[in-house]
C-alpha cells in the first residue's frame, strides 16, 4: 500500500515508479481520500505500507499531517513502513516529523529516504528550469530503483532528530504556518478561465467566478500546483511571481 501526495508532480511520479518496481499497486493518492473523507484502511498479510511525498520547510505538507491524524489502519509489529521524501535540496526534518506523526497513530516508521527533484516553489525562489529538471528527474530514476530494491529487501534506516535539528524544525514549521496565506494569489490579464488552478488544487479552495478564480480559504497547503500547471502562466503570487519559471513534471517530456 502506497499513499502519496503531490503538488508538481514529482511525488506521484516517484510514488508510480516504485509502486512498478516492487510491485506494490495498491497506490492511494491523498488528496482523493481527503476529498471523499477516507480514512480507514485495510492491509493484506505481510504488506508494506509507504509514504510518498514533498519536504514542506523541512516537514510535512499540512495536507499530509492532517490526513495522518485521522488514519486508521492496524499494523502489526512485523509491518514494513516505508518512505520517500522529494526535495529540492534534501528532507530535512520531515522523515522525523513523520515518524511522530504516525507513531501517535500506532504506526511505526522503518525507512525514510530523501530524493532529490526539481524544486517548485516559485513563491520563494525561480523553480527548475526544464534542461535542468530533465537531467534530475534522470538522476531520481536511477536512484528510485536502488531505493525500491531497499524496500523490498525491509532495509531500515535511522531517523533521528538532534536538539538543533528540533529546534531549526520548530522555526521552519512556524515559518511554513505564516507563509500558507492566500491573500497574495491572483490571476493576470493573461487568464483564460479554464479553471485547471480550481481542478488540481488539493483541498479545493480555488472557485472560479465571473471567469476568475477566487481563492476561498485564508491559508492553503502552498504545494504550488495552482501556478506551477497554469497552462497560460496566468497566475501570480505577489510581484515576484511573473518573470519566474513554471515547473510541473509534464513539461519535463
Ligand atoms: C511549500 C514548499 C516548501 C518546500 N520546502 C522545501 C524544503 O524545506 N526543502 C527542500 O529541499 N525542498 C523544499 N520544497 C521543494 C519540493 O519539496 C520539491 O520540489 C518536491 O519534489 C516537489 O514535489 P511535488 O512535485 O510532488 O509537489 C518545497 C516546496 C514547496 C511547495
Amino acid at each position: 500500500m502506497i499513499f502519496y501526495f503531490s503538488g508538481t508532480g514529482n511525488s506521484e511520479f516517484a510514488a508510480k515508479e516504485l509502486s512498478q518496481h516492487i510491485n506494490d499497486g495498491n497506490i492511494i493518492n491523498i488528496t482523493e481520500c481527503v476529498r471523499e473523507n477516507k480514512y480507514s484502511f485495510t492491509l493484506e498479510n505481510n504488506e508494506k505500507i509507504g509514504f510518498v511525498f514533498l519536504v514542506f520547510y523541512d516537514g510535512l505538507p499540512i495536507i499530509v499531517a492532517d490526513f495522518i491524524k485521522k488514519l486508521e489502519i492496524k499494523t502489526t509489529p512485523e509491518t514494513f513502513v516505508w518512505a520517500v521524501i522529494t526535495a529540492g535540496a534534501n528532507m530535512g526534518g520531515s522523515a522525523y516529523a513523520l515518524k511522530m506523526s504516525l507513531s501517535a497513530r500506532w504506526i511505526f516508521l522503518s525507512a525514510a529516504y530523501s530524493l532529490t527533484m526539481p524544486d517548485n516553489y516559485i513563491i520563494m525562489y525561480n523553480p527548475c528550469e526544464k534542461e535542468h529538471a530533465k537531467a534530475k528527474i534522470k538522476n531520481a530514476k536511477i536512484k528510485l530503483e536502488e531505493l525500491a530494491n531497499k524496500i523490498k529487501a525491509k532495509e531500515k534506516t535511522e531517523i533521528e532528530s538532534s536538539l538543533l535539528g528540533q529546534t531549526k524544525y520548530d522555526i521552519m514549521q512556524k515559518a511554513y504556518n505564516f507563509m500558507r496565506g492566500t491573500k497574495k494569489f491572483f490571476a493576470d490579464e493573461n487568464c483564460v478561465a479554464c479553471g485547471k488552478c480550481a481542478a488540481v488544487c488539493p483541498i479545493g479552495c480555488i472557485e472560479m467566478k465571473n471567469g476568475k478564480p477566487y481563492w476561498n480559504e485564508k491559508k492553503c497547503v502552498h504545494c504550488t500546483a495552482c501556478i506551477n500547471r497554469c497552462p497560460v502562466n496566468a497566475l501570480q503570487y505577489g510581484k515576484k511571481t511573473k518573470k519566474r519559471n513554471r515547473y510541473n513534471i509534464e513539461i519535463t517530456g
